[in-house]
């Protein structure tokens, strides 16, 4: 059955109180709109139509980035979920299949549970989410009637006998797109809050004669963000899933819940995380890695093999090969690291490209920019890179060649010859300590002059 993904996302979300698009906030450093898009993904829908209004230029833009195949369409007044839906109508044109209708403020629906709703609408012309609340306050309520839903009453259209009721909408719902669009267009707003419930589907198709019936979920999964302590709880759920889900891949992290994760986070087995790191999105780390404490990963490739801090910052860009050491206070941006090579302490490496076995001293720096513009340094093969070497780019140095510690390198340097860019040092004997002589005699006269 091939399926369409509507997924709604024009509420303005104001208990946010932010200028961002409440479905913009991110949970693992990706929008929650996108988890929303993940998780229904996984039911390889023919159409995605994504149901903007506030912010929708925003959204809009986002949702290329997310999966560039959706269909934005724009509801400019929020009417209601019934009315929301309705605006996918024409971008569903000539669809044939069943619409399932996700928020894009409840990121956490399983895949395991989207799979059961579209198992439950092999028997029923129309299923619904719903869970089971340890507190019901204001969502829809589900009224059963045996094995069949009757309808779902809104909370402030409830009676109090409904009110009792703790089986609730999740707002999730699928059903065969003509008939639903067929249904929708009977919804009409004689309710407590003026608005299209889409939830009124579920008295229209009973009357219909239509089957209809809930399906149940764990109530996380659920879970909708309409504030920043919703917000903050929904990360909280998210890293601890992420965390989980690596310790089950056969991946050690000694303090769990310092490490934070990202969205696409990937790390292979037998690696070791220490605590206190931090991956930013697009990291892939490969196996039997050791990143050390207060490491800051983010658009990075890690190695099989290396070896990352403590203290160390990857930025976009960074590709470490196979046993590449890279130290503490080391900050290493779109730069290839060879095989072997080795970045140990207090330097910052970026736009360039390292040699495989080469060694590069405390506190190299790569002045890669010159106010202007951006330029790359090259080190070959099995260079010496002396500590304190300042590497004004566009440079090259060769393999196998040397800079003396302290050089200010801005001509290239040819492969094994030993470069030298510094004051020559001089040596005046016994001139130390006629200075310190003076000097005392200078700091006593002072002291006497005081009292
Ligand atoms: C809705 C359900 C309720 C359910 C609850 C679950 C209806 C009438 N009620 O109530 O039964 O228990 O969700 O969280 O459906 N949206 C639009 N356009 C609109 C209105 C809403 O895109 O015109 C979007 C919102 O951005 C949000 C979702 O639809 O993602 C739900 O809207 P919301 O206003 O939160 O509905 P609730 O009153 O919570
Ligand atoms: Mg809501």
């Amino acid at each position: 059955m091939p399926i369409a993904l509507v997924i709604l996302a024009a509420g303005k979300g104001t208990r946010m109180k932010s200028d961002l698009p409440k479905v913009l906030h991110q949970i693992g450093q990706a929008p929650m709109l996108a988890h929303a898009v993940q998780s229904g993904a996984t039911l390889e829908p023919e159409r995605t139509v994504i149901v903007a209004g506030h912010g929708a230029d925003a959204v809009a833009l986002a949702a290329g980035e997310i999966d560039e195949t959706a269909q934005v369409v724009i509801q400019s007044e929020q009417l209601g979920t019934a009315h929301a839906v309705d605006q996918a109508r024409a971008a569903l044109e000539g669809f044939a299949g069943d619409v399932v209708v996700l928020y894009g403020d409840t990121p956490f629906v399983q895949p395991e549970t989207l799979e059961r709703m579209l198992t439950a609408r092999a028997q029923n012309d129309v299923v619904i989410l719903g869970f089971h609340a340890a507190d019901p306050a204001r969502y829809g309520r589900l009224v059963m009637a045996g094995d069949q839903l009757d309808r779902i009453v809104e909370y402030k259209d409830a009676t109090e006998e409904e009110r009792a009721i703790s089986f609730c909408n999740s707002g999730l719902l699928a059903c065969d797109a003509q008939t639903l669009f067929d249904l929708i267009a009977q919804v009409g707003n004689d309710n407590a809050s003026g608005e299209y419930y889409l939830t009124d589907v579920v008295e229209l198709a009973r009357a219909r004669g239509l089957s209809v019936t809930a399906v149940a979920c764990d109530e996380a999964e659920t879970m909708g963000i309409n504030s920043r302590a919703d917000l903050a709880g929904a990360e909280a759920v998210f890293q601890a899933r992420a965390r989980a889900e690596l310790l089950e891949a056969g991946i050690t992290l000694i303090a769990p819940d310092t490490v934070h994760l990202a969205f696409d986070t990937v790390i292979g087995r037998d690696t070791l995380i220490e605590p206190n790191v931090v991956f930013g999105p697009g990291v892939t780390v490969e196996s039997g890695v050791t990143i050390r404490a207060f490491s800051h990963l983010e658009g990075c490739h890690v190695s099989r093999g290396a070896v990352v801090g403590p203290y160390a910052r990857l930025r976009p860009g960074a590709e470490l090969a196979e046993d590449v050491r890279i130290g503490n206070f080391v900050e290493i941006k779109n730069a290839e690291i060879a095989e072997g090579a080795k970045v140990n302490h207090l330097s910052y490496i970026g736009d360039a490209s390292i040699g495989a076995g080469s060694n590069i001293g405390a506190g190299t720096i790569t002045c890669n920019y010159d106010g202007v513009m951006k330029h790359r340094t090259k080190i070959g093969r099995g260079a010496f890179i002396g500590s304190n070497t300042m590497l004004v780019a566009p440079v090259t140095v060769g393999d196998g060649a040397m800079t003396g510690s302290g050089s200010v390198i801005t001509k290239d340097v040819e492969a094994e010859a030993l470069a030298l860019a510094r004051a020559r040092q001089e040596n005046k004997p016994g001139q130390a300590r006629k200075l310190f002589a003076l000097l005392k005699a200078r700091k006593e006269k002072r002291n006497q002059e005081a009292g």
